[in-house]
């Protein structure tokens, strides 16, 4: 994620860009940094501390710049150091650049501008090929040598660049990162989103994919990816500041589940080589002996990343057919589990910080068992302490109750299984590539599901729900860990009791709880068991249960005739669990709104539990 702002104009832009950043943090928030056009020089100032800590050193220094760009960084290439924290330099002190996004061939340019441009390059990040590709350019015009940079570079970016040598201009450039202008009174402001804009401003004209503009203090330029100017229309933003943080939506859990598609996306980038269908994951470090000696792998994790955990197993023993225990950490800590050098244990964690899962991690490496991570956040106890990581690109999940961070997940488990299927030669190249386009196809598909008018009928059920204090989730398969995934995001934020059975289960007790409008949500999409979930709906209905069914567009036939039906985009059986949980977040959501209850800060819950 990463957010950018820029100020010009006649206010100390120091300050004004740091409480920008403030607004941003919410798009990260591991390290942060200014740089300011001063005294003819560019003066860089950061740290890996928050934008609170860079405020401390600000206050420090004696700076009245007026012009100047700044960054709060999530870190995807190179660790939350201050020296891969942003603005970077090119190998003089005349420019400066911050960019969100990634830079794919960033490796090459870099090597091209070390050996044949002798440019010394100082951080592990991506993005500071773009300083020194814009230094190499430089003949006097920012923005012409920008246009030059962007066009060696492949990837996304929203991108903000200073030069020493042009007092009072700010240039930028978008590509799938966003960037928007803010046009005040004698000053003009950049920035990745609006609220870093509202204290200064509420005149707004958004950068488009491809376009570049020049800002100064009096002026806003913009121009196409061709360099022809483009007008664009000023809106007025009316949004308070709490509903712009949020993107306009009542919560960030909405927001998350909003923006599954891109997290899915950026999780699938560069993973994938089409047409073979490889999946590449070159950046684990297991080589292929280690991967085809592999007996078997124990996946532990708490809460939301446990139940990827179940999934994981189905999964991996699906496609790279390795035998897969699953467990949550604080039990497995507390165990002797039987632990082999042979073996592999992978930790999920969105955080990379959860107590338990840290401890299952240190007692397999103390059992000299490697471990792999599967995290969002970089740089976390987690990922440093672990063998190797395999980061999930959600962005920063705000909101107690995961949901985009626990698709990144599934996402990353597919692509683990199909890799070392791949490698050990035990996947089936058809299915492979089969799947591998499956995966691909999963971000439109969310988006589409997400757009649905079918949401309605999401709504109307958890209406009901919300009246009850009892609700139970069924699935066969696996849909059955995607039932527990949805009951747990129902008691999570709207504390109804919810439970999840496998639907065969159901004769076996919880079948004596049903009664006349009890809440059954049902997940019906494996092809394998449909008849069979099909009878469990039945005994359920026959009792008066007032069951909701979550399936499979191609299974419509049989169950078109219900009322109370979600359907979702043509799937196959291993992919389906990507998206049914969808339905079951926003379920999940709508209960907790029509129940009053605290959406993203439920209570006795915590984001990040750092304690036993
Ligand atoms: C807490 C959070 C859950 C999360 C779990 C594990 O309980 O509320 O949303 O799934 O911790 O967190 P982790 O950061 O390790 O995935």
């Amino acid at each position: 994620m990463c957010g950018i702002v820029g100020y010009t104009g006649t206010g100390k832009a120091g300050s004004i860009i740091i409480d920008g950043l403030k607004k941003l943090e919410y798009r990260g928030y591991d390290s942060a940094g200014l740089a300011l056009q001063n005294e003819g020089k560019v003066v860089i100032i950061k740290t890996a501390g928050t934008v609170a800590a860079l405020e401390k050193i600000y206050r420090g220094n004696c700076l009245t710049a007026k012009t100047g760009i700044g960054h709060t960084r999530w870190a995807t290439h190179g660790r939350p150091t201050e020296v891969n924290a942003h603005p970077h330099g090119g190998c003089s002190d005349d420019l400066a650049v911050v960019h969100n996004g990634i830079i794919e061939n960033y490796k090459l340019l870099r090597s091209w501008l070390i050996e044949e441009k002798d440019h010394q390059f100082r951080s592990e990040t991506d993005s500071e090929v773009l300083a020194h590709l814009i230094e190499e350019y430089y003949d006097g015009d920012l923005l012409a040598a920008l246009r030059r940079a962007i066009d060696e570079v492949k990837g996304s970016y929203a991108l903000a660049a200073i030069s020493a040598r042009e007092p009072g201009r700010i240039v930028c450039v978008r590509r799938d990162s966003p960037l928007v202008i803010g046009l005040g009174k004698s000053e003009n402001l950049v920035a990745s989103d609006i609220p870093a804009l509202l204290n200064r401003t509420r005149r707004v004209m958004v950068l488009e994919d491809g376009e570049f503009a020049s800002i100064t203090a009096e002026k806003v330029e913009i121009y196409d990816a061709g360099g022809k100017p483009v007008e664009r229309e000023i809106l007025e933003v009316n949004w308070d500041l709490e509903a712009a943080e949020k993107g306009g939506f009542a919560h960030f859990m909405l927001k998350e589940i909003m923006e599954q598609p891109v997290a899915v996306r950026e999780t699938l980038r560069q993973r994938i080589d089409l047409p073979s269908g490889k999946v590449d994951l070159s950046e684990l470090a297991m080589d292929t002996g280690e991967i085809s000696r592999l007996k078997k792998i124990h996946i532990v994790a708490c809460g939301t990343a446990y139940h990827a955990g179940l999934l994981g197993r189905e999964i991996i023993e699906n496609i790279a057919g390795i035998p897969v225990d699953v467990e949550v950490a604080s039990e497995f800590r507390y165990r002797r589990p039987l632990l082999a050098e042979d073996h592999l244990v992978i930790v999920i964690s969105q955080s990379g910080e959860t107590a338990d899962t840290l401890a299952a991690l240190r007692l397999a490496r103390l059992r000299k068992v490697k471990v792999l991570a599967v995290t969002n956040v970089v740089g976390s106890t987690i990922a440093r302490e672990a063998d190797q990581v395999l980061f999930t690109w959600a962005g920063p999940e705000i909101a107690v109750a995961s949901t985009k961070a626990y698709l990144t997940q599934l996402v990353a488990l597919y692509l683990l299984a199909l890799y070392l299927g791949q490698v050990r030669k035990d996947v089936d190249p058809a299915l492979a590539l089969d799947l591998v386009k499956g995966l691909l196809e999963l971000p439109a598909q969310l988006e589409k599901l997400l757009a649905d008018e079918k949401l309605e009928k999401l709504r109307a059920y958890s209406n009901h729900l919300a009246c009850w204090d009892n609700a139970f989730f069924i699935g066969r398969s696996l849909d059955y860990p995607v039932a527990r995934e949805g009951a747990l995001k129902l008691k999570e934020i709207s504390y109804i009791h919810a439970e999840a059975y496998a639907a065969g289960e159901l004769k076996h007790g919880p079948l004596a709880l049903i009664d006349e409008g009890v809440p059954v949500i049902a997940l019906v999409t494996q092809k394998v068991v449909l008849e069979k979930s099909l009878s469990n709906i039945q005994e359920v209905k026959t009792r008066g249960g007032a069951v909701f069914i979550i399936t499979r567009d191609d299974f419509g036939d049989l169950i078109r005739q219900e009322e109370a039906v979600f359907t979702l985009p043509p799937v196959g059986d291993l992919l389906a669990p990507i998206l049914s949980v969808v339905p079951t977040q926003l379920m999940a959501y709508y209960t907790a709104l029509a129940r009053g209850s605290s959406v993203d800060q439920p209570r006795n819950l915590a984001k990040s539990v750092t304690v036993e």
